[in-house]
């Protein structure tokens, strides 16, 4: 059963696990924060169902080649595709993980807020009993405002993130997603049913599925593309590392099935369970909040409507440990592309790598946390028009979402489609017939195309 290419080499130990795992690389808080926050940025429905289109048409075709690429590259046949592919992607992993644990950190914070108030408050009330407005939306600037808080926060994530990563594939990623992934799923129903009934329902349902097709402009299609891409970890060579540890008998075609359906319904009932909260506060008079506002305003908005729901402080609690479990099983896959290409380049263990990538991407987070205070004036891309009032945050988000995601897959299309041999992509895929010809079309000529004209209009359109 055991994943290895005939080497010593650390692999997944079932089928279970390599699912579980990659579901808990896609699951994280691209579709618990990103998502709902881009949704209300971009107009919703009509953003919610072009996301679901790329989805299907763009992520699941790279998905399937990714994981492809990944186990290819273990069997060793086409080393050097898969090496190439990799490389180019190491470093927007680097970059992502550097920002996630950022806002990983945010999620320790209320962790922490939301624990404190259920010692004060007891189980029964709202959250924040008897705390005027004002106090609770100083919450996130509060945290914002300060350096220190948002760097330990950043650090302490990392750490635990670096953690997992150094106990290797089957005994440290396999071990958090195996147990952490299951839980986190009953969380979320539950959360949800409870948003739905207690919040505002029916104006998220509303929010979120009626469709403006006005609303659909380059510039939004690009932001769903990135999200799609954001969401399902690609780009970045996340699924071909982690599929590199699949064994032969696990079916790639069926499992990037599986992997998509869970991530895409995770998004949108994390969207089902957050907007009923935010709503709910804006109902109750939150001034300051829109849903289009700035992506810190979800978890802005979440104290304020739990105080007028029942059990609010044991809700925020737990749902607050929810989104952390779902982003620890990513930051743990992000950190492991730069930390498995690093070992495998220069030959180090498994210790040596993820210090030495883990302490220099979480030096680069220290700066994204200070994008929020100290150096909220920075403004690192100002020559370029779309990321001109970018800080350093945004930008990190934003260049690897909206250029290196769609670069990364795009090359990951052309060496599945074009260069490597048709003979080794084609036999394992897991595909039959018709689905097997749909996908090498989507691989070859669908995706690339509409991945250069989406990212160039959305860039300069
Ligand atoms: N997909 C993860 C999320 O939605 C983020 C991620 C991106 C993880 C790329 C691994 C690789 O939060």
């Amino acid at each position: 059963m055991v994943a290895s290419s005939g080497s010593a080499r650390d692999g997944w130990s079932s089928r279970t696990a390599f699912i579980l795992a990659a579901i808990g690389s896609a699951v994280g808080l691209g579709n618990l924060w990103r998502f709902p926050a881009e949704a209300g940025q971009n107009g919703g429905g009509a953003f919610v169902l072009f996301y679901i289109f790329c989805v299907i048409f763009i992520g699941l075709p790279v998905l399937l080649s990714e994981t492809l690429l990944g186990r290819h590259g273990q069997a060793s046949a086409p080393e050097s595709v898969r090496r190439m592919a990799a490389e180019s992607n190491a470093l927007s992993a680097f970059m992502i993980v550097s920002f996630y644990c950022v806002v990983g950190g945010w999620v320790l914070y209320y962790v922490y807020v939301f624990a404190g108030d259920l010692v004060t408050t007891g189980l029964a009330g709202g959250a924040f009993e008897g705390r005027d407005r004002a106090e609770i939306e100083g919450i996130l600037p509060g945290l914002f405002g300060s350096a220190r808080l948002m760097i330990t926060g950043h650090l302490v994530f990392f750490a635990i993130t670096m953690f997992f990563v150094m106990r290797g594939v089957s005994q440290g990623i396999e071990w958090v997603a195996t147990w952490l992934m299951p839980a986190f799923f009953v969380l979320l129903v539950g959360i949800t049913l409870y948003g739905l009934t207690s919040g505002a329902g029916m104006e998220t349902l509303t929010y979120l599925f009626s469709f403006d097709f006005t609303k659909l402009t380059p510039q939004v299609m690009l932001a769903a593309v990135g999200q799609a891409f954001f969401s399902l970890s690609l780009g970045v060579a996340g699924m071909i590392t982690y599929g590199s540890y699949a064994g032969r008998d696990i079916n790639l075609g069926r499992t990037s099935g599986i992997i998509a359906s869970a991530d895409t319904a995770v998004a949108l009932i994390a969207g089902l369970c957050i907007f009923p909260i935010v709503f709910a506060a804006i109902a109750a008079g939150a001034t300051d909040l829109s849903v289009e506002g700035c992506p810190g305003l979800r978890f802005a908005a979440l104290p304020g409507g739990l105080q007028a729901m029942p059990c609010g402080a044991f809700i925020g609690l737990v749902f607050f440990i929810m989104v952390g479990f779902a982003a620890l099983t990513s930051s743990v896959a992000l950190l492991e592309v730069p930390t498995s290409w690093v070992m495998e380049r220069f030959e180090t263990s498994r210790m040596v790598s993820t210090l030495g990538v883990g302490l220099s991407a979480a030096l680069l987070g220290i700066f994204a946390a200070l994008s929020f205070n100290e150096w909220s004036d920075v403004r690192p891309l100002a020559f370029v028009p779309i990321f001109a009032e970018a800080n350093v945050f945004d930008a990190l988000d934003g260049v690897t979402a909206k250029i290196f995601m769609p670069l990364g897959a795009i090359l990951t299309c052309v060496f599945v489609g074009w260069v490597a041999e048709p003979r080794l992509v084609d036999t394992e895929n897991g595909l039959n017939g018709w689905l097997h010809q749909l996908w090498r079309a989507l691989v070859r000529y669908v995706c690339p195309l509409v991945l250069i004209v989406i990212t160039f209009f959305g860039l300069f359109g």
